[in-house]
């Protein structure tokens, strides 16, 4: 499996898996463990989480399976983000549904997330959403206040358009390793906003969250969704893929800003058919037949 240096001593393996859908699983701390180790074997080593996943649970649930097997959690690379309210029993003093990105709620989401994963350190901490109200010089505080504990060792975002990116950027100590945004064969917006021509620039790798539509490119039933299945089931045959998740995977490994997908299954077959997709090139006809079925209209 592919690494992708973030840092001079950061790594993250190339196919990142998300755990925003833990608790559908059904899963015991003992099967979650099999989970992480099965796909740890496969060269995934890093686990994207957000402090809000699962009503506030997942990350707790996954911190009670790394509990169960020493050493286990320096082998992988914890990404979560902090950044977003919404009232739950699971958090009381939640009053409304709100984004906050004050110096306080960032380091007390930090530190609650150790907790939760039973660990000392985060790997990287992502603001979740931009928030209309975040004060960037609070941010660069929070983050340096983390950084200098040793809490978090580096900080990204998730969601932000260039402008929000660089603004932010523009505060901090130590630049935004990655930007955590949607792309799929079904979702173009960074291909068109700008956002990956500014990851391109400042060499910073993106990563993808719901790579393969949150599983619409399968059973999304709009004309797009399913223009898009029809060249994608064309290619699957051409290139001899098992099926059209590894196409979907293959066209976002394609583009140069070494985009970093993040798998949203908890079935350890799907997440081997995105490590295959690894290994797929496509041609440069093949990825703009996907491209241009999603526009819907073809490229001037
Ligand atoms: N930063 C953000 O704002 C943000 C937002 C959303 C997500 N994320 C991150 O991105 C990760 C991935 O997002 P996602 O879960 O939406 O990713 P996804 O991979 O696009 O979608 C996963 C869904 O697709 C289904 N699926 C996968 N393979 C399939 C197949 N062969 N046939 C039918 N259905 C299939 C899965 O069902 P099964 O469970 O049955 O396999 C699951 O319901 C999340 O876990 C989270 O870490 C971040």
């Amino acid at each position: 499996m592919e690494r992708i240096k973030i840092k001079d001593d950061l790594e993250l393996s190339r196919i990142i898996h998300g755990y925003w859908r833990l608790m559908d699983w059904n899963l015991n701390s003992n099967e979650i463990l099999n989970l992480i180790e099965e796909t740890y074997d496969l060269g995934v080593t890093t686990v994207d989480h957000a402090d809000i996943y699962g009503n506030f649970c997942c990350e707790e649930k996954f911190g009670e399976a790394l509990k169960l097997k020493k050493g286990l959690r320096e082998k992988l690379q914890i990404v979560t983000k902090c950044g977003i309210k919404f009232p739950s029993e699971n958090r009381p003093e939640n009053k409304s549904h709100c984004y906050d990105t004050s110096k306080e709620h960032i380091i007390k989401s930090a530190e609650r997330s150790l907790k939760n994963f039973n660990t000392d350190y985060l790997d990287v901490l992502l603001i979740h959403r931009v928030d209309a109200l975040l004060n960037p010089e609070e941010v660069a505080e929070a983050f340096s206040k983390l950084k200098k504990d040793g809490k978090v060792r580096y900080f990204g975002v998730s969601n932000f358009l260039p402008s929000q990116f660089n603004m932010l950027n523009s505060y901090l100590e130590e630049e935004l390793v990655t930007n955590q945004i949607e792309i799929s064969p079904l979702c173009l917006n960074s291909f068109e906003d700008g956002t990956l021509d500014l990851m391109l620039q400042k060499r910073v790798k993106p990563m993808a969250w719901s790579p393969l539509a949150g599983g619409r490119i399968f059973s999304g039933e709009e004309e797009k969704a399913l223009r898009v299945k029809e060249v994608l089931n064309k290619i699957k045959d051409e290139v001899g893929a098992e099926d059209i998740d590894e196409v979907a995977y293959a066209w976002l490994l394609m583009h140069p800003s070494k985009i970093m997908p993040i798998v949203g299954s908890g079935k350890i077959d799907r997440i081997k058919s995105a490590v295959r997709a690894t290994d797929i090139l496509l041609t440069r006809d093949q990825w703009f037949e996907i491209y241009v079925a999603s526009r819907g209209v073809d490229i001037p």
